[in-house]
């Protein structure tokens, strides 16, 4: 069994035992102690070449030498064998041999030619982190399972910008693999999977992130869309600084979650009623609940790519393949309509069965697929007239596209509203704000012709005092448009910037944003001829073109930039030189991928 140790130092500039050129692999040294007793080696021929016991197993293989041509192998129909490899005996005779494991476990190696050969016998879970390859050769071998994490089918992509992601976040590797044994699923969130494996973050300022071996990135990430004015941000730092010193949860109602509430209807023409929840999920699940409260109703209409966050009913379409656990009658109950071709979702409408209408009311997923006014109108007059609730889902636009999100911009205004992410300054919480009328399912309920309509809902951490705080000091300095004015501007000149500088690299890359300070990222898009524009298409492209993406996003981390695979969420501290510094970070990362296959044009 591999057993791991604390690392004693994670940041070696060479080997100590190779003494040097090896600095991507080090750490494993002192990470690993091996227990080889099931390990044999055997020569091309097949003969046993060595003993099989620890020590003489050891001996070989940290006395033998990889030769050329020494990437291994991997078959996965035979687990035992898991790499050829050279050795060079004492007397100078090259010997290829297979290094046969025993099926639990799997090998990883330092590979540079003329090198000492180290083994490393690692659990399977412990080996997917770990992507054996040379940096001089174009073949590489992946050690670990057939089945790979997340996203880590990419890694096969463009070695050069790999093994530069490899050495320089180097650092992040033993959190991966202590993460991957004690950590289900080895992170806390599904699309936070990265291969090889994930940059760990140690703290953010502005615009700025730094990883724990203190590389610096400029964040698109900006808390998944909650910090439009930077991390940082000098009010919410104040306002929950000093609430922690007043108390983090009374247990009982608080002055500062009604001024909260009283804000959020300031600034969202829909929000008559507020109530808190503690994420976006959460407000969205309840939104469809009051919705059947109601109107007596159970049918939802939701729009295909347009994302809910992950409670059954707006998870189980998004990823059909993934539905294990769910529960079935959420999709009897939820249909998925077309957010182009909305005709059937209002005769659906018409049918008078249909509860509530949800969507994301400036485009599925954040805004890289296409949104009209036209179809907001028609929602609106085809819920108002059939005694639908329409629903705006605007945890993502609430305070950003405007700061009274969609809602404002248009004059559309919904029944009901979801609100996160901005609404608590880039603390857990979220809200459903609403019609006064159809709000009233909560407290005493209220009386809808012969049926009496009352809905529950608790909440630790509804309206917790921290998010309170932070919420109330964002939305009273956003309130101007100021920020959000600030960030669309940056948002402009970053994506011309990335359209020509993808012109003049002639990469396959095209950016685009769709009426607020988010940019979205197309790549492949002509090769595969999708539009460059929003379209229902872009969920095709990314499923198609995933491990391109995911290598833009690899070769964009390597240069600085910390983005998500689709899309960029711009801050008001994304100032011109940040703009500029971030257009010289694409620019490399196009000189990177552009004799890339399948990257250029
Ligand atoms: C439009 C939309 N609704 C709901 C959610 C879920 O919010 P949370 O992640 O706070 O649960 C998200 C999350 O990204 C979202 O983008």
């Amino acid at each position: 069994m591999a057993t791991l140790v604390e690392p004693q130092s994670t940041r070696v500039a060479g080997c100590p035992r190779c003494q040097g050129g090896h600095e991507v692999y080090h750490y494993m040294h002192n990470m690993y102690e091996f227990d080889v007793d099931r390990a044999r080696v055997f020569t091309q021929d097949g003969r046993e070449a060595v003993e099989v016991d620890d020590e003489s197993v050891t001996e070989a293989i940290e006395n033998s030498t990889i030769h050329d041509d020494h990437v291994g192998h991997v078959d996965p129909s035979k687990p035992g064998i898991i790499s050829f490899v050279y050795f060079r005996t004492d007397d100078g005779e090259v010997v290829k041999a297979q290094l046969l494991i025993d099926g639990h476990h799997r090998a990883a190696r330092c590979l540079r030619d003329q090198v000492p050969f180290h083994a490393y016998l690692l659990t399977e879970e412990e080996s997917r982190a770990i992507v054996v390859r040379s940096p001089d050769k174009p073949g590489h071998s992946l050690i670990g399972p057939s089945t790979p994490p997340l996203d880590a089918p990419d890694t096969d992509l463009h070695e050069p910008t790999t093994l530069d992601y490899e050495r320089k976040y180097a650092a992040s590797l033993p959190y991966s693999l202590r993460a991957r044994k004690i950590i289900a699923g080895a992170n806390t969130h599904d699309r936070r999977s990265f291969g090889p494996f994930g940059v760990y973050i140690d703290h953010a300022a502005g615009a700025r992130k730094w990883d724990v071996a203190g590389n610096a990135f400029i964040d698109y990430w900006m808390g998944h869309g909650s910090l439009l004015c930077g991390h940082g941000f000098r009010p919410v730092v104040d306002a929950v600084t000093q609430q922690m010193l007043r108390g983090t949860h009374f247990g009982s109602c608080h002055p500062m979650e009604v001024r909260w509430s009283e804000l959020v209807s300031q600034l969202i023409p829909s929000a008559e009623r507020v109530r808190f929840t503690a994420s976006g999920t959460e407000a969205t699940q309840l939104a469809m609940r009051i919705a059947r409260a109601f109107t007596g109703r159970n049918v939802i209409i939701k729009f295909e790519g347009h994302f809910h966050g992950w409670h059954d009913e707006a998870m189980s379409h998004f990823f059909p393949q993934e539905r294990a656990g769910f529960n079935p009658g959420a999709v009897e109950h939820v249909v998925v309509a077309s957010p182009v071709f909305f005709e059937s979702a209002l005769e659906q409408i018409a049918s008078g069965n249909v509860a509530g209408v949800i969507l994301e009311p400036g485009g599925g997923g954040s805004g890289g697929l296409p949104w009209s006014v036209e179809l907001l109108e028609s929602l609106r007059e085809a819920t108002r007239k059939h005694g639908t609730v329409l629903i705006f889902d605007e945890v993502i636009t609430a305070f950003r596209h405007s700061p009274g999100g969609v809602q404002q911009a248009t004059g559309i205004v919904p029944d009901v509203t979801t609100l996160a992410k901005i609404l608590s300054g880039g603390l857990p919480g979220g809200a459903v704000a609403g019609r006064a009328d159809v709000m009233a399912v909560f407290g005493n309920g209220v009386q809808r012709g012969d049926r009496y309509a009352q809905t529950p809902h608790t909440g630790t951490f509804n309206a917790n005092p921290l998010s309170a705080a932070a919420g109330i000091a964002m939305l009273e300095n956003i309130a101007d448009g100021a920020h959000q004015d600030r960030a669309e501007i940056a948002t402009e000149r970053l994506v011309d910037g990335i359209n020509d500088l993808a012109d003049e690299n002639e990469v396959d890359v095209f950016a685009y944003m769709n009426g607020t300070s988010i940019y979205h990222l197309l790549v492949g898009a002509r090769k595969e001829g999708v539009p460059l524009a929003p379209s229902l298409d872009v969920t095709l492209l990314y499923r198609a073109r995933q491990a391109y993406f995911a290598l833009l996003r690899r070769a964009l981390l390597v240069e600085g930039v910390d983005t998500h695979p689709l899309h960029g969420w711009v801050s008001s501290a994304h100032d011109d030189a940040i703009i500029d510094e971030t257009l010289e970070a694409f620019d490399r990362a196009f000189h990177r991928l552009r004799d890339v296959d399948g990257m250029q044009r």
